[in-house]
């Protein structure tokens, strides 16, 4: 490490001072541009990854004033998440290694009723390495692995376990909502883990 690099205390300073002047919307997005440059940290998972990859997460910071989470998910096969939000959570998600595609939805109904949607993709993209993506409260989205090995680094606005999010099947039309500290779909790896049922570990 270079007297030069942007390291993980750097950047939880950056995003405690964001979170401190700014709404929430607008901190999530510069948080996005302080993720980016610690995702360019030379040795960002031999530094502060201890243990087991597990994919669903390993939380490297919890912030004890503003509550937010760092955390590292691996990707040792290629999968897909259904699309899903975060309830009231901002959410920043950084490629570390290889890339990510991205899906954003947008709502044709109008959420008045809980456990229906009719979503239509609104947006598709690839982050690279070093790219970063925030996203708003109940923005919805979903996120897509092809190659195996991706390292993503997700700073999340709370533990996720703590508020109810939803996870949507645009196909059936049907919602379903996770409440706080229950899980709905994240499997630990087997071609549809999600980093976004934060382990056990984030809860403890
Ligand atoms: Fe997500």
């Amino acid at each position: 490490m270079t007297e030069q690099t942007y390291d993980l205390h750097a950047f939880a300073r950056d995003a405690r001072h964001a979170l401190a002047r700014q709404r929430q919307e607008d901190a999530a997005r510069r948080i996005k541009e302080h993720l980016e440059s610690f995702l360019r940290h030379p040795s960002l998972v031999e530094t502060y990854v201890k243990g087991e990859h597990i994919p669903t997460g390993n939380v490297i910071y919890k912030d004890p004033d503003f509550g937010f989470m760092v955390l590292v998910h691996f990707f040792p096969k290629p999968m897909k998440s259904p699309p899903h939000d975060h309830g009231p959570c901002w959410v920043c998600y950084g490629v570390y290694r290889q890339s990510t595609d991205m899906g954003v939805y947008r709502r044709r109904d109008d959420g008045s009723r809980p456990e229906y949607c009719d979503l239509e993709e609104s947006e598709h993209f690839t982050l690279l390495e070093g790219q970063a993506r925030a996203f708003l409260p109940y923005d919805i989205h979903h996120i897509q692995q092809h190659q195996p090995g991706a390292v993503v680094v997700r700073v999340t606005g709370r533990d996720l376990e703590l508020v109810e999010r939803r996870t949507f099947q645009p196909d059936s039309h049907r919602v379903i909502i996770t409440r706080p500290r229950e899980r709905s779909w994240e499997d630990g790896g087997n071609g549809s883990a999600t980093p976004d049922a934060a382990p056990r570990q984030a809860a403890s």
